[in-house]
């Protein structure tokens, strides 16, 4: 068992990001990296993935459910907690087997915990709580459900009941949409417990030196009907659990040989993408992950971009399942398009369970002035209907697997690129052009023949051409592919990101920050000050060449990078990996070097937004921790996989000697090293 992140020393002010960077989740449950004596104000969160409600007229939101882990310590009746007295030594961190771990040291007494979220039954949550006596004291621990649940947009549970006996605690809401939800907690120890109220148990004994008195909880949450967690057998769970994830990690193990630093913060990152796969369930991943209500809980393009990419190498039935969740919401994406008068699929910009579009018409507000500020997301940003066939496709060249299209894939595709067709107009030029779109550069809105967005597009409908058994849909995108618009090189061999771009005016980032009124100011939109001029929120053109490295010479993507890097702000935490990848594709290995570290230490250092325009933006960054692989494996190895076979080009930064990939490839999990010559071994390391 390895640490994967350790953190030493208690202070107020991290106790929100220590949330993030130590969330313990099992693509179905989440638990925030918050201590036992915690509150709904320290943002303690037991987060379920995939189960929204509305509450009166706010954002929907996914659900918390009552945290089962609260343990209240006191000491010959004084309060032992980190906000009451000086620890005089704390420590908190996460190791590979997919645990959580506290040790901190007060005057008498030292207590330890550790908690994960089940790898073997992703229904469960387990917290074991020990104390270790310094000396002979009365102690008493009240233990049990918090009812007071921090949420962003609640109310929301209209009913919640509670009762207890024989050592468990129960509830049973139901939510404003009328969804049951039960969670059933087992608190086990040697001590006689007593119940108080219908919440806590309490535990009162007096110790002697040395003495440890030892807790464990189980918590089972169920969305069907109440069951109980099974008692004493808390260890066999969490033994079960730190082999299942260790099997997960196995085969998505990366070394980078000779950069133990950045080994670490890459092996973090693995940790904190492949806590949210889930193999059994065809939901999908949000854009915040399992950390919190964040985005509303909503899947974005980051899923089809950056995470399915991710799982594709290293848990496939994982990216088989996201792609189900598309074919799942495929009515929905319909729904929309016809809402706006097109034909096919316009996939929400932020999806839910149903696939309905979730991104509200005022998603920043003014931090001055608390007014709502009107932005075009979900009904400008189309290339979310390009980005999902890219996806699907990707997996199939990677993994061979075709099955997925006779399973609704194909039916996707198809239905993109008729809205596509249908979005698309006839310009005097004789060409289809999209107009009135925004890019990845979220900043600038409603432009026109937006390149990323007209060449993704373009690629979904020569991916429903080739893939249609609709004959007249084939002629009618046959027709369309002769006359697509896509924006071409310039004589400097760069493409305008969209039309009018290059008449934009020229800043600085610097120049931009310093003309803030306030610090959380939302920078596009109808008055951003990045609005007028040439200043981009994140990759955009430069994201196109990461995707669809094929289309461009080695000179284009330089000319484009050379040109967009000091336009960039990377406002998105989706940015770094993408220069990562086209960085070192074009020989720049030192600013790719860079932009990895950046991606893979985003929820290590919490250097993230934490609001966007005064909304709270902040927790785990799914995207840039999926996207630190990706500069790795598309980045520095040139990685290409064709039915489990690889083929690199390695661009290693000079910091790292080789590098070590696992892989799944079929039935078994490969690993190969690579250095700057390129595949030094490949072999089986396990079979599935
Ligand atoms: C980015 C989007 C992204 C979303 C969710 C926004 O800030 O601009 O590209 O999909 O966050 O991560």
């Amino acid at each position: 068992m390895k640490t994967l992140l350790t953190k030493k020393g208690w202070n107020q002010n991290d106790i929100i990001q220590d949330g993030n960077s130590f969330l313990v989740a099992n693509g179905h449950l989440g638990y925030r990296g918050t201590l036992e004596e915690y509150g709904a104000d320290q943002l303690v969160g037991l987060n379920l993935g995939g189960v929204y409600d509305r509450s009166g007229n706010q954002w929907r939101e996914p659900i918390v459910m009552p945290n089962p882990f609260l343990l209240l310590v006191e000491a010959d009746g004084k309060p032992i907690q980190v906000f009451k007295e000086k620890a005089r030594h704390h420590e908190i961190s996460l190791t590979d087997d997919g645990v959580f771990h506290r040790r901190t040291e007060f005057k008498d007494i030292m207590i330890e915990s550790e908690r994960t979220a089940s790898h073997a039954d992703d229904r469960l949550v387990l917290e074991r709580f020990r104390l270790i006596a310094k000396k002979r004291l009365a102690i008493t621990v009240l233990m049990g459900m918090d009812p007071e649940i921090a949420e962003l947009a609640g109310p929301h549970f209209k009913s919640a009941e509670y009762s207890i006996q024989d050592n468990r605690i129960r509830f049973a809401g139901e939510t404003n949409e009328g969804k049951k939800l039960f969670e059933s907690a087992v608190y086990e120890c040697a001590e006689n417990l007593e119940s108080v109220g219908k919440t806590r148990l309490k535990l009162s004994k007096i110790v002697e030196k040395g003495e440890i008195l030892t807790i464990s909880v189980t918590s089972l949450i169920s969305e069907t009907e109440p069951f109980d967690p099974v008692a004493n057998r808390f260890e066999e769970s969490l033994q079960a659990s730190r082999l299942a994830f260790e099997k997960k990690l196995a085969a998505a193990d990366i070394g980078l040989r000779g950069d133990a630093a950045a080994e670490a913060d890459l092996r973090y990152s693995i940790y904190q993408s492949l806590i949210l796969g889930d193999r059994e369930r065809t939901r999908c991943i949000s854009g915040r992950g399992l950390s919190g209500q964040t985005y509303k809980g909503a899947v974005f393009w980051d899923t089809e971009i950056f995470l399915l990419p991710f799982f594709t190498l290293v848990d496939p039935r994982v990216a088989r399942n996201l792609i189900l969740y598309r074919v799942k919401t495929l009515s929905g994406a319909m729904a929309k398009a016809e809402g706006l008068g097109y034909k096919g699929a316009f996939y929400a910009w932020e999806s839910q369970d149903d696939g309905s579009e979730q991104c509200s018409k005022y998603n920043v507000t003014d931090p001055e002035t608390g007014e709502p500020v009107r932005t075009y997301f979900g009904e400008k940003q189309i290339h979310i209907s390009a980005d999902i066939p890219y996806a699907i496709e990707k997996y199939i060249e990677q993994t061979g697997d075709k099955s997925i299209l006779d399973e609704g894939a194909r039916e996707v595709i198809e239905e993109c690129a008729r809205f596509f067709m249908s979005r698309a107009e006839l310009g005097e030029d004789g060409l289809y052009h999209l107009n009135d779109v925004i890019g990845p550069d979220e900043y600038h809105e409603g432009v026109d023949d937006n390149a990323f967005t007209a060449y993704m597009a373009e690629e979904t409908l020569r991916f429903a051409l080739n893939r249609t058994n609709d004959e007249d849909l084939r002629q009618e995108i046959a027709r369309y592919l002769d006359h697509w618009y896509l924006p071409k090189p310039n004589a400097d061999g760069v493409i305008e990101q969209f039309k009018g771009y290059f008449a934009k005016k020229d800043s600085t980032i610097e120049e931009l920050r310093s003309s803030l009124h306030h610090p959380n100011e939302y920078w596009g939109g109808e008055n951003g000050v990045a609005t007028p001029t040439k200043i981009i929120k994140q990759a955009d053109v430069i994201a196109l060449m990461a995707l669809l490295p094929h289309r461009f010479s080695i000179e284009t993507q330089m000319a484009n990078y050379e040109y967009y890097a000091p336009q960039t702000e990377h406002g998105s935490s989706l940015s770094d990996s993408m220069y990562a990848i086209v960085g070192a594709r074009i020989g720049k290995t030192k600013e790719a070097y860079e932009h990895f570290r950046k991606t893979a230490s985003i929820d290590i250092r919490g250097a993230s937004k934490q609001f966007a325009g005064g909304v709270y933006i902040g927790g785990t960054h799914p995207a840039a921790n999926a996207g630190t692989v990706l500069a790795v494996t598309q980045g520095f190895l040139g990685l290409q996989m064709h039915g489990g076979e690889i083929t690199v080009d390695p661009k290693i930064p000079k910091q790292i000697k080789s590098i070590r990939l696992r892989y799944v490839a079929g039935n078994s999990i490969k690993e190969a090293t690579i250095d700057r010559d390129g595949i030094k071994t490949i072999k089986e390391v396990a079979h599935d």
